[in-house]
């Protein structure tokens, strides 16, 4: 002890001269317990104050250059968002943390090295939910794990798996879906796909960081019932399914209380519950009381400020904070560092699997890719002998995902106009070249950075649309044998939308309708691609144009993945994650998104309740633009031998054959809804319970699928029970193509009622909540 003290002073004044790395490898190594050989808590009990105080807090002193160990490879810490602190004595290197969702964040420059680092932008997670399918959410993850471990990446900074509670959520690219389910079960996959390659996925924001308006201070206000179902659920499933090494905490206060401080959240229900045992981190900079955050065991405070540690200390040395806390948080870090890449010495190449990386992000976009209209077989287009004329700057410029965080510093992102005439389709030429020397006047999509941690990649400069003339697009119209025109929305962290942002602009409605006119007085046809990262406006148009195909933000092998499904080489077979409304007010939140005062909102208050989404739709009968679970194939599918089978303690079978019964080889996503009896609980009319996919089936071909459907998985929350309870009577189990066309169902009693899972009463609103019930018509 007496060491350990006089070494404090010593420490604290090298950290601040940031000489701690050349300093701690002249002292004699074997003194200390050697982190890796020696037993944890020897390794922790040898820390000084200030060391766990710095452990805890992460390494963002930009003074200080975390040092490899000695006869380790030093990484270059530009390369990622962030790391934790070294302490050379005990043998801890620091581990790395980079974000993020779609793609692995590395800087592209680094100092004193002319080289420029690349990692690959897969499509966003919206568009991965869109393909229904966990085996290529896993691959995803496999690829970006593999990405990421190249660099010497310890822990990627995702999945990000907030729900999509609102359209105008400017993070809503990053998240997978308005349903808990299908988020769980794909963020589940990606984090299977991500460890298997020996790196760390953190998910995040944990919980309802459902905006970016106020994002660091604003207060949700939120139902027990609405949490657990909606806004917990998806987490629960990954914690308990795929075990991530890390949860990040989210900005937000959940009832008051900031997540990162919410002993209730981080242990009662991650650890008590769900049976969570790696570290948490904050989102950076989140919260605002670094004891209060080590006593919730949000473990890991990112990414780091001396003020934070300093807090810690004294709180250590003045009894405010106990030892125990801070230990056991720093066991949790650690626990998960022997894990890692960096601990385990593993020999990273900086040299990724491009190629690989390629193929399956172009894969899983065409395989996700929703086809929203396809009026008398517009698609698919023969190429060769095809002709298009291409309309909309994002025809000739792919945007492959969103801004900020989730950013990705890809090589190249291929356009639909180049995977069109990869393919062998023609372009109109005069559109083609005015098009390119008109996106030439924009900026370049990323700037030289040189450090992730400060430096955000800088919005796209988007450019309004060329101005057309009508003799032009007749000319075009003329000439060539169909239209496309591509519509591009921005989405990014930070910021939400705009309802004008939400709508299609009076020059982009203008186009559709002049080319529309054009071409279809030649008797041609025209399509829409949606180049969007989150949902759009699309009911006032959408009977103008003959096909609609939703891209979303597809990474960067979409335009080839476009070309894959418009030759007809594949069939589209993505499913809406989200619903697209009528109008932005019909959306359930939109009374009361992003929350109050106007202007400045500080609060906001879920009154929507558990109605979000395709539940309130659905349930108040509001219509909608295209629904939740929506999307056309080119081929067509029969169900049949639908059957429900009783198992045992109240679990039923499910069983259905779907039969390619069209012309084209295809895949098709089975969704089973349920409703539950009414009871004690209210209920949305409808809600999901399982999903998969089918194999490729050729024409003719049938394929059976099983679905295991327990009592748990039928259950509600009951606030006043604390409980997940299955309520007895008749369910109405069913098999649909979306959330609003059944095409199978069947009744199953459940005979008596079960609680099956009992939970602690926590994060309870602090006010009464005003849930809008709207009258059903
Ligand atoms: C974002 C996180 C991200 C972190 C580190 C924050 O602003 O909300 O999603 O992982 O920055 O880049």
């Amino acid at each position: 002890m007496q060491k350990n003290n006089q070494n404090i002073g010593f420490y604290f004044i090298a950290i601040m001269f940031g000489l701690i790395g050349t300093m701690q490898e002249a002292l004699p190594q074997q003194k200390y317990p050697q982190f890796g050989i020696d037993p944890l808590k020897d390794v922790i009990a040898a820390m000084t104050i200030d060391e766990k105080a710095l452990m805890v807090t992460g390494a963002k002193r930009r003074e200080v250059y975390p040092t490899a160990l000695p006869g380790k490879k030093q990484k270059n810490i530009v390369a990622v968002g962030g790391y934790t602190y070294p302490f050379l004595r005990l043998g801890i290197p620091p581990i790395y943390l980079s974000d993020g969702p779609a793609g692995v964040r590395i800087a592209p420059r680094r100092s004193g090295d002319s080289q420029t680092y690349y990692a690959t932008a897969f499509p966003v997670a919206t568009l991965v939910a869109s393909g229904w399918d966990t085996s290529l959410s896993r691959e995803i993850g496999e690829a970006m794990g593999h990405e990421a471990l190249e660099y010497g990446v310890d822990i990627l900074l995702a999945p990000a798996m907030n729900i999509h509670r609102d359209p105008l959520g400017g993070r809503s690219f990053e998240y997978y879906s308005e349903d808990p389910l299908l988020t769980g079960k794909m963020a589940s996959a990606y984090v299977q796909g991500i460890q298997s390659q020996g790196v760390g996925a953190s998910i995040k924001h944990f919980a309802a960081n459902n905006q970016e308006t106020s994002r660091r201070y604003i207060n949700t206000i939120v139902s027990e019932r609405a949490l657990r179902e909606i806004y917990l659920e998806g987490f629960r499933i990954v914690v308990q399914e795929a075990k991530p090494w890390t949860v990040m905490s989210s900005y937000n206060k959940i009832n008051g209380v900031y997540t990162p401080q919410s002993r209730e959240l981080l242990v009662d229900i991650l650890r008590k519950e769900w049976g969570f045992n790696g570290f948490v981190l904050t989102d950076w900079y989140g919260g605002d009381d670094p004891v209060e955050q080590m006593k919730a065991h949000n473990d890991l405070l990112m990414p780091g400020l001396q003020v934070w540690t300093d807090t810690i200390a004294d709180a250590l040395r003045n009894g405010n904070l106990s030892m125990d806390v801070i230990d056991q948080n720093i066991e949790n870090i650690l626990n998960v560092a022997l894990k890692t890449g960096t601990v385990k010495d593993y020999p990273y190449t900086e040299k990724p699997d491009f190629e690989k990386s390629k193929e399956v992000a172009r894969r899983v976009a065409r395989e996700s890719m929703v086809l929203l209209k396809n009026e008398q077989h517009t698609l698919p287009i023969q190429a060769g002998s095809t002709s298009i004329g291409l309309f909309g700057n994002y025809s000739y410029k792919n945007l492959p995902g969103g801004t900020g965080s989730g950013a990705v510093n890809y090589e190249h992102a291929v356009s639909v106009a180049e995977g069109l005439k990869e393919a062998g389709f023609k372009l109109d030429p005069v559109l083609e070249k005015k098009y390119t020397t008109h996106l030439d006047k924009g900026k370049p999509l990323r700037d030289k950075a040189d450090s992730l941690i400060t430096a955000m990649p800088p919005r796209d400069s988007i450019l309004s649309e060329l101005a057309w003339d009508n003799h032009e697009i007749e000319r075009s119209a003329k000439e060539t044998d169909m239209a496309i025109i591509t519509i591009m929305r921005i989405f990014g962290e930070g910021g939400d939308r705009h309802v004008d942002h939400f709508n299609l602009t009076t020059e982009e409605l203008s186009l559709i309708d002049r080319v529309s006119d054009a071409y279809h007085a030649q008797r041609k046809k025209v399509v829409v691609l949606l180049n969007v990262g989150g949902v759009v406006e699309t009911a006032s148009w959408k009977d103008k144009v003959d096909g609609i195909l939703l891209t979303w933000q597809s990474g960067q092998e979409g335009g080839h993945a476009v070309a894959d499904l418009v030759s007809g080489k594949f069939t589209p077979s993505g499913k809406l994650p989200t619903t697209f409304p009528v109008r932005y007010a019909d959306a359930p939140s939109a009374k009361n998104f992003p929350g109050t005062p106007i202007g400045n909102p500080t609060e906001v208050v879920y009154e929507e309740d558990i109605y979000v989404g395709y539940r309130y739709y659905d349930t108040f009968r509001v219509p909608t633009s295209f629904s939740f679970g929506f999307g056309l194939s080119y081929t067509s599918f029969t169900y049949t031998n639908f059957k429900i089978e009783k198992g045992k303690g109240g679990s039923a079978t499910l069983l259905v054959t779907v039969e390619n019964t069209g012309r084209y080889p295809g895949k098709e996503v089975v969704q089973v809804y349920a409703t539950a009896p009414s009871g004690k609980l209210e209920h949305p009319e409808k809600e999901l319970k399982a999903f998969a996919k089918t194999r490729l089936l050729q024409p003719g071909e049938r394929e059976t699928l099983r679905f295991e459907i327990t009592p748990r998985m039928l259950s509600s929350f009951d606030t006043g029970a604390s409980a997940w309870v299955a309520e007895k009577g008749v369910y109405d189990l069913m098999i649909a193509v979306s959330s609003d066309t059944i095409v199978a169902n069947g009744k199953f009693r459940l005979a008596k009622s079960q609680i099956t899972e009992k939970v602690s009463k926590s994060l309870i609103p602090q006010v009464p909540i005003n849930i809008l019930r709207p009258v059903k018509p």
